[in-house]
């Protein structure tokens, strides 16, 4: 039955009935905490530390990835962004065969689908998962047959982002663009950069290369910038490395000029906000510029990042979020619609998933 606005509250149930796509989450923040103490214990590796509080993201002061011969633990570290990215390193490196990377894969795809979520864009950056080294199409392959089975289910939908990491050579990254234009994997729709703008400083001219090679081949471009750098990172994004999107962005609020032209070049924000307070990029959800982006006319999108370790999911991070920055129920419908828009899903999918929230949000007449 349609939607009622009238009637009902935002409340999470709503919020997972909105037909809509994830553009901003990576695989690497997926895993359960269960699928991790299942890794773990197929592969005999330690835990870092107690079972009960692997995500307790206060304790994340640094972590080496597992030996993956040997297994391995935590070790000395930074806080933040970059402490947190060790740990991504140290999960990633439990995953060691293709049924392994497969199964992740396929715990993406339902998780994504338990949240009402269609289609999703997903990071995935190889240099994460250290088993893989040097067979990152074999990543590629393995994950495309989970993402694969998942759609025979019936479940949400997957295009691959391939992921440079930021402090990735210049050599490196067109290496890997090359890998990605002669092989042309299943399911990588487009290329990515993440990782800690803070440590690497601007990185635009180094990549260059390699994002315009990806786009002669076709492959769309998003660019995790405007995080834990200023402005000059977005700006880097859009003339250095034709990003169609970008990746939070948020402290593009700080420069009214580049404000205009994301505006101007349709290109939209996957804004996180509980990431961004989480890893302390702002001190407070009060604090976060969502709101101001998005009266300012930005295409802003709403998405989690990295949501099994932060211990949120989409809908309880839309409901926050209309809690604290007063977003009514066509906010969030405007949320959804921006979201299919935003997305590299093919043209039938989006075409779906418009006339789908056309039809949920239709109101019934009184
Ligand atoms: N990789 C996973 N999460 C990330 C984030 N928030 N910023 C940069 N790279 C990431
Ligand atoms: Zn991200």
């Amino acid at each position: 039955m349609p939607y009622s606005p009238a009637t009902a509250r935002i409340d999470e149930e709503a919020i997972r009935a909105l037909p809509k796509a994830e553009v901003h989450v990576h695989l690497e923040g997926t895993f359960s905490l269960l699928d991790l103490l299942t890794l773990a214990k197929e592969n005999a590796v330690a835990l870092p530390g107690p079972a009960a509080t692997l995500f307790d993201i206060s304790t994340h002061t640094g972590f080496d990835a597992p030996d993956v011969t040997t297994g391995g633990g935590a070790g000395a570290g930074s806080a933040g962004l970059s402490g947190f990215l060790r740990f991504l390193d140290w999960q990633c490196g439990l995953v060691r065969t293709p049924a392994q990377a497969a199964r992740v894969a396929y715990a993406f795809a339902a998780r994504q689908s338990a949240s009402g979520i269609r289609y999703s864009d997903v990071i995935v950056n190889p240099t994460h998962w250290n088993a893989w080294r040097g067979r990152d199409l074999a990543l590629f392959d393995a994950l495309a047959a989970g993402f694969d089975e998942a759609d025979q289910d019936g479940l949400c939908r997957v295009g691959m982002a391939y992921s440079l990491l930021r402090n990735q050579s210049a050599a490196e990254a067109e290496a890997a663009v090359a890998g990605l234009v002669s092989a042309r994997p299943r399911r990588v729709v487009a290329l990515s950069v993440d990782g800690d703008e803070k440590v690497t400083g601007r990185t635009g001219e180094k990549f260059q290369h390699a994002f315009a090679a990806a786009a002669r081949a076709g492959l769309r471009r998003t660019v995790h910038a405007g995080e834990s750098s200023g402005p000059e990172g977005v700006w880097d994004a859009i003339d250095l490395l034709q990003a169609e999107r970008i990746d939070h962005g948020v402290r593009a609020i700080e420069d009214p000029a580049l404000i205009e032209r994301l505006i101007a070049d349709d290109i939209s924000l996957g804004v996180c906000p509980r990431s961004n307070v989480t890893l302390g990029i702002y001190p407070s959800w009060e604090q976060h510029p969502l709101r101001r982006l998005l009266d300012a006319g930005v295409p802003v999108t709403l998405n989690t990042d990295d949501p099994a370790p932060l211990g949120s999911t989409l809908e309880s991070d839309w409901a926050v979020a209309a809690e604290q920055f007063g977003f009514t129920y066509d906010d969030l419908v405007g949320f959804a619609a921006r979201s299919i828009e935003a997305s590299f899903a093919d043209a039938d999918t989006k075409a779906a998933l418009r006339a789908d929230l056309a039809e949920h949000t239709a109101v019934v007449p009184a």
